[in-house]
């Protein structure tokens, strides 16, 4: 079994609000592999942003606990890429990436050198004086998560990365992401709603419940169902995924779920 690179325990958030505080998520335990990819899915609002951004520390626990079992420098830890590439408009491809190392944890980390060896290994490398507003949505998300991996996170939280995208460049950057992931060796936390998204790119799933959310169920994938779109392997754990939120919502609130699962339960997918 692979190391351990990041462990939550007995984890918890609530917000105060006006004296009253709201659960988010409780009880929620998670072990992420070294090298693998845990996709985490669950209805909106039960928490998994939340949990994205207590596990980067932008955000404080309620109770419970998060460990480096690994170890390594704090700053250096996690490298979070959003839904929307989020790149500043007046610099180029090459000073986008830049930036990732300009943070003051990680200045210095890295040289021009590694900068443009991971844009080449990210095929931006014909992009690298563009502007942003010269990208299509996939370039520009590829060039925020080479943002991110260039300062070598020990674990990359994406949260949603690609549901802005049109579905054919989706399932490209799925492809490409499963490809950089390979090759680079990436440890990663994807947050999405699709659950072939999830079937496709993770190692595992987890599946939270509605608010306050827990982990209910995992699935642990093998290399081969996750290589192939439509597979009877895929189909039948898809299924499965979605028989389970089902089970999650009380009859009437299908439309609490996620516009995008919510239509694959309702295609009987
Ligand atoms: N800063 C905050 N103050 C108060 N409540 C908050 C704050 N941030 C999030 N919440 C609440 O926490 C709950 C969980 O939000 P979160 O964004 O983590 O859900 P999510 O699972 O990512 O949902 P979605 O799938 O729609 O992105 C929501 O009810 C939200 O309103
Ligand atoms: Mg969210």
């Amino acid at each position: 079994m692979a190391a351990v690179a990041l462990r939550v325990t007995d984890a918890a958030k609530a917000y105060v609000n006006g004296g009253h505080e709201t659960p988010v998520f409780s009880r929620v335990d998670l072990d992420v592999e070294s090298g693998e990819i845990l996709a985490l899915l669950g209805p909106s609002g039960c928490g998994k942003s939340t949990l994205l951004r207590a596990i980067a520390g932008l955000d404080e626990l309620s109770g419970g606990e998060i460990s480096w079992p690994a170890g390594g420098d704090a700053a250096s830890r996690v490298g979070v890429v959003f839904q929307q590439p989020l790149l500043l408009p007046w610099l180029t491809v090459l000073e986008n990436v830049k930036l990732g190392l300009r943070y003051r944890a990680h200045r210095g980390a890295a040289d021009d050198e590694a900068v443009r060896s991971t844009i080449a290994e990210f095929g931006l490398s014909e992009l690298i004086e563009a502007y942003p507003d010269e990208l299509s949505g996939g370039q520009a998300q590829r060039v925020s998560v080479a943002r991110t991996v260039v300062t070598n996170p020990q674990i990359v939280l994406l949260d949603e990365p690609f549901s802005a995208l049109d579905p054919l460049t989706r399932a490209s950057m799925q492809d490409w992401l499963v490809g950089i992931q390979q090759s680079l060796g990436l440890t990663a936390v994807i947050v999405t709603h699709d659950v072939d998204e999830a079937v496709f790119l993770g190692d595992r799933v987890a599946m939270m419940s509605p608010a306050p959310g827990t982990i209910v169920q995992s699935w642990r994938l093998d290399r081969a169902t996750r290589a192939e779109r439509g597979s009877q392997a895929a189909d039948e754990l898809k299924r499965e995924i979605l028989a389970t939120y089902r089970g999650l919502e009380r009859p009437g609130q299908l439309a609490s779920m996620p516009a995008e699962t919510s239509a694959q339960v309702a295609a009987g997918v």
